[in-house]
């Protein structure tokens, strides 16, 4: 007889409590926490006070953090851990906080509601209460630039995995549809100094783009396009991008956006569409299937999908040939040969 192994109730007490770490490091990203820190270690009292909280939360907030790794303490003195000290710095250009902000200022509040949104089908953020998220996001400036860089920390991985596993030297010209603030165009331009190109996306992202594109030293080959991807043509370039955008739209639109893509595209040009992609059994992937729920909190009729999925609607549009490859931290890209 098999042993039976005995049953455990630990890991549903600490999946189903997670919030509570999630809480406590969205909280020190507000709070700048690790940008404190990144200027030279403080005492307890030195760092509540540069943080403004309140005595009675400081030692249990501070060693929480120690506990979740993100801080290091040598007896009243914390500094920062070495990932958080790298990543959660606001001063340091590999910040990638910025989308664990929006995810404290807007996700955060709104999966409270997830299970009205699986009754109704319904998105509960902005558009609950009648408002456009994109149109919400647009209209103040500061969300624009926070949502724009969030994006760049969101999709930095795959941005660096797609500069490198692509193969950039069968092509000259790319343009990225929807490229919030320019990430994936600066990565693969910087790696890659035979190639031109841009992106595209609603005109209020203009002055974003343009600034990171400038700020990384890449405006000679890199332009912005304004452009609505539901009333215009795609731009014509040698590879077209869509990266985290076919997730937003249901799928007539998705068939929609693939095809605007192919049209655009000469004969051996690429379509390289990246998302959290699903696997194909649709039983591993977590971050895929829980950004597909994500999909249901913001959108009216976005989910995330399989590459067995993406590839059958690029072979139905026209696409001869098609793979997936895996780029990092669940994120995989689906590559379309015309
Ligand atoms: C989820 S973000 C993805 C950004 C970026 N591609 C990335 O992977 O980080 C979706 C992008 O689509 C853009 N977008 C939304 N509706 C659009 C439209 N109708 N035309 C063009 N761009 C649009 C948004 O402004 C936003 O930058």
């Amino acid at each position: 007889m098999s042993a039976v192994e005995p049953l455990d109730s630990e890991r549903i007490l600490e999946l189903g409590l997670a919030f509570w770490s999630s809480k406590t490091l969205l909280s020190a990203v507000e709070l700048g926490v690790f940008t404190e820190l990144a200027n030279g270690p403080l005492t307890t009292g030195e760092l509540r006070q540069r943080i403004g909280i309140h005595e009675r939360a400081a030692r249990d907030f501070f060693d929480t953090l120690v506990a979740l790794r993100m801080l290091e303490r040598d007896g009243d003195v914390y500094s920062n851990a070495a990932e958080a000290d790298a990543f959660l710095d606001k001063a340091k250009p590999s910040y990638t906080g910025g989308l664990l902000e929006m995810a404290n200022s807007r996700l955060y509040g709104f999966w409270g509601n997830l299970t009205e949104g699986l009754r109704t089908g319904q998105p509960q953020n902005e558009a609950k209460v009648g408002e456009d998220l994109f149109g919400v996001l647009y209209s103040d400036p500061a969300r624009l630039r926070e949502f724009a860089q969030a994006m760049t920390a969101i999709s930095m991985g795959s941005a660096l995995a797609i500069a490198e596993k692509f193969p950039w030297q069968r092509y000259k010209t790319f343009m990225d549809i929807g490229t919030a603030q320019g990430n994936i165009p600066v990565q693969v331009a910087g790696k890659h100094p035979h190639v031109t190109g841009g992106g595209t996306d609603l005109p209020p992202l203009e002055p974003v783009v343009t600034e990171y594109v400038a700020a990384n030293g890449l405006s000679d080959r890199l332009r912005f396009q304004a452009h609505d991807f539901f009333t215009d043509p795609f731009p014509n370039a040698d590879v077209l991008i869509m990266g985290h955008i076919l997730h937003d739209w249901d799928l007539t639109e998705k068939k929609m956006l693939i095809n605007k893509a192919y049209e655009a595209l000469p004969d051996d040009g690429a379509l390289i569409v990246y998302d959290a992609i699903v696997d194909d059994e649709r039983r591993e992937n977590v971050y895929g299937l829980t950004m597909s729920l994500n999909m249901l909190i913001e959108t009216p009729g976005g989910f995330d999908y399989t590459g067995a999925d993406c590839r059958a609607w690029m072979a139905e549009i026209g696409f001869s040939d098609s793979y997936v490859e895996p780029l990092t931290g669940g994120e995989s890209m689906v590559v379309g040969i015309k």
